[in-house]
């Protein structure tokens, strides 16, 4: 017996559920279709949104830019991490969502590891959405507050809890996804913002996945329900619809200052590389001057919904691009996304304790630069394995 045998039968526990999911290799860059174990296979699975991951113009930035800062920032940015680069980052970010100021951090992982506990303590309480991201509650427990979680896009049942919970003499915070990364569906931010102000409590937005796809020009979901005024706290990431790497918080003037003294990812972990800023400011540019994108993703979205959900499926309640196709059963769903594998689409299967026990799932993930055909390709697969498993 090794002190180390359990985690073989941690290992084994996860096969016999059908829990165990392989990791697919890619050899290629990512786009609309990408080369695994040699293969080309439409990649159905990827945050890429928009396309900007192996964009032209926003390669030549990163490029351009190890030319003119080298690769590394060198050092924390209290410390000598903070190059130039960085602040006009910061000051692009503040521009694009129309708030004073933005704090960068090396991923949206770390930005609400980071700022959560930086807002609140253990003499305070936060009001938590069933569905937030697993970064959110991992710093939600950082914070040491008191965790008070509501029901999933319930407002009444967040109001209910405000008005039991929150007393005077401690901070308030309400923390909620924008779009849920799992489902695909909308916080009703506007809703959330209004209690926010009656019952005087922070409110905190993480636009992972509004970011490029809701607001104007993708502002993401502040500009989409027009808040600025009214969202405390908006955080977000560069590695999904910007096709980077890296987070942000956007706020006031005073919460950023606050947060560059606070923020431990901020004080004790080395700054983002001055290329991937380059190219992070790229994409923002891109963004910036034209949606043709942001419209082709949706399109294409609208799509993928309508020919999956005419052939049976169940997409769930998603409102925007992330579709998911609801199997529930994990091993099926295991299953299912092996059997497309085969068949030359890559969609991998989310089961627990990504999502809920019972609602085991292939997440989909249109682009912008996925063809009409290559989505039809998608559909198509999914008739032909569906009526094979006998799911439709
Ligand atoms: C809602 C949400 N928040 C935060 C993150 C973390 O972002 P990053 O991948 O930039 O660390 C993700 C990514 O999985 C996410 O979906």
């Amino acid at each position: 017996m090794s002190k180390m045998d359990w985690v073989k039968d941690e290992l084994k526990q996860l096969k016999e559920s059908g829990r165990y999911v392989p990791i697919r290799v890619l050899q290629s860059p990512q786009g609309a279709w990408v080369k695994i174990e040699g293969r080309n296979l439409l990649n159905m699975c990827s945050n890429n949104y928009l396309g900007l991951a192996n964009h032209p113009e926003v390669r030549e930035a990163m490029k351009k830019a190890v030319d003119e800062y080298g690769v590394g920032a060198g050092a924390v940015r209290s410390i000598a991490g903070t190059m130039e680069i960085h602040i006009k980052l910061e000051e692009k970010i503040a521009h694009f969502k129309h708030m004073e100021d933005s704090i960068v951090y090396q991923g949206g992982l770390l930005a609400n590891l980071g700022t959560i506990p930086a807002l609140v303590g253990k003499d305070d309480v936060i009001f938590s959405e069933e569905l937030n991201h697993a970064s959110i509650i991992d710093g939600v427990r950082l914070s040491g507050a008191t965790k008070i979680v509501y029901s999933h896009l319930d407002t009444k049942d967040l109001e209910n809890k405000l008005k039991e919970n929150r007393r005077s003499g401690m901070k308030s915070l309400i923390v909620t996804d924008g779009v849920f990364s799992m489902d695909g569906d909308i916080a009703p931010l506007n809703e959330i913002a209004d209690l926010g102000i009656k019952y005087d409590s922070m409110v905190y937005v993480d636009d992972a996945h509004g970011e490029g796809v809701l607001g104007r020009n993708g502002r993401g979901i502040v500009d989409h329900f027009n808040l600025v005024d009214k969202v405390d706290i908006e955080m977000g990431t560069f590695s999904k619809a910007i096709g980077v790497m890296g987070g942000f918080v956007a706020g006031s003037h005073d919460l950023i200052d606050y947060l560059k003294q606070r923020a431990r990812p901020f004080l004790f972990s080395s700054a983002l590389n001055p290329p991937e800023i380059a190219a992070i400011m790229k994409s923002i540019e891109i963004m910036e001057r034209d949606d043709s994108l942001l419209r082709k993703l949706w399109d294409n979205s609208k799509f993928l919904k309508e020919g999956l959900s005419s052939l049976g499926f169940n997409t769930g309640k998603s409102k925007t691009p992330i579709t998911p196709v609801i199997i529930g059963d994990e091993k099926k769903t295991v299953e299912f996304s092996n059997a497309l594998y085969r068949e030359g689409v890559f969609a991998s299967p989310i089961v627990y304790p990504t999502v809920p026990k019972g609602t085991a799932r292939i997440r989909l993930m249109p682009s912008a630069i996925h063809s009409k055909e290559d989505i039809q390709f998608a559909i198509d697969k999914f008739q032909k394995i569906g009526k094979e498993m006998k799911i439709i």
